[in-house]
């Protein structure tokens, strides 16, 4: 993916995402999102426009938090949402997760929504081993993703034309190199990630769950 391959899409990307989908991608994204209230030390990758950053200030008024995306364009329209006091405690921060410098042994709390479908199986696999040392032993792992249903039938045949259609609407648009959705979840569980709560909508199509890091360092 080109790395402002989301400069573009930024004034849009809301309201194409309405226009395509309504609220059930919210929905979705912050279905666990209680589960940042009270966090100290809270990590947002590729988190876009900030919707994501915005709730996680509510919920977690005294948490400092960073908030990592490539786009210059996604990380203004994240600027704008934050109050002048909440631009004191939030870091945003334009580089490639894969490759930017995060303090060890730190956060509580780490985000990726609707992002780890950027990547291949190996570039998340990197980015898990890229961004585990940063997290605290007993931190969560907030995720939400589209997911192509396993039980044959009409969901599972709409998942696989939506992904078709964003695919390549992503790789027209974004440089998107990946041609299908990546195993993101067995990926997060096979470093050794615990499912601590999950939920499935749209016959799977959309997935939000809550890992738990297990690593001790
Ligand atoms: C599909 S959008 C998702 C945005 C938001 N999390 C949401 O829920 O809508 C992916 C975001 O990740 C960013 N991104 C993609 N690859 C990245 C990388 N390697 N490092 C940092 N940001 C990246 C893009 O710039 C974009 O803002």
């Amino acid at each position: 993916m080109k790395t402002n391959g989301y400069d573009p899409l930024a004034r849009f990307y809301r309201s194409l995402e309405f226009l395509a989908f309504g609220r059930a991608l919210e929905r979705a994204r912050f279905q666990h999102f209680e589960q940042l209230r009270g966090r100290q030390r809270i990590l947002l990758l590729g988190d876009g426009d900030g919707r994501g950053l915005a709730l996680a200030c509510q919920l977690a008024p005294h948490a400092q938090i960073d908030s990592v995306d490539f786009s210059a364009g996604m990380l203004r329209r994240a600027a704008d949402r934050l109050s002048p006091a909440d631009r004191q405690r939030v870091t945003l921060l334009q580089a490639d997760v894969l490759t930017a410098e995060f303090p060890r042994n730190t956060y509580d709390a780490v985000t990726t929504l609707f992002f780890l479908d950027c990547f291949s199986p190996e570039q998340i696999r990197v980015c898990i081993d890229h961004v585990r040392p940063s997290l605290k032993p007993d931190a969560i792992w907030l995720y939400a993703d589209f997911a192509l249903p396993v039980v044959r039938g009409w969901a599972r045949t709409r998942a696989r034309i939506w992904l078709a259609l964003m695919f390549t609407f992503f790789r027209w648009q974004t440089g998107l190199a990946i041609r299908e959705l990546p195993p993101a979840e067995a990926l997060l569980k096979t470093a050794g990630f615990h499912l601590l709560a999950e939920t499935s909508r749209q016959g799977c199509f959309l997935r939000s769950a809550v890992y738990k890091n297990q690593f001790v360092t």
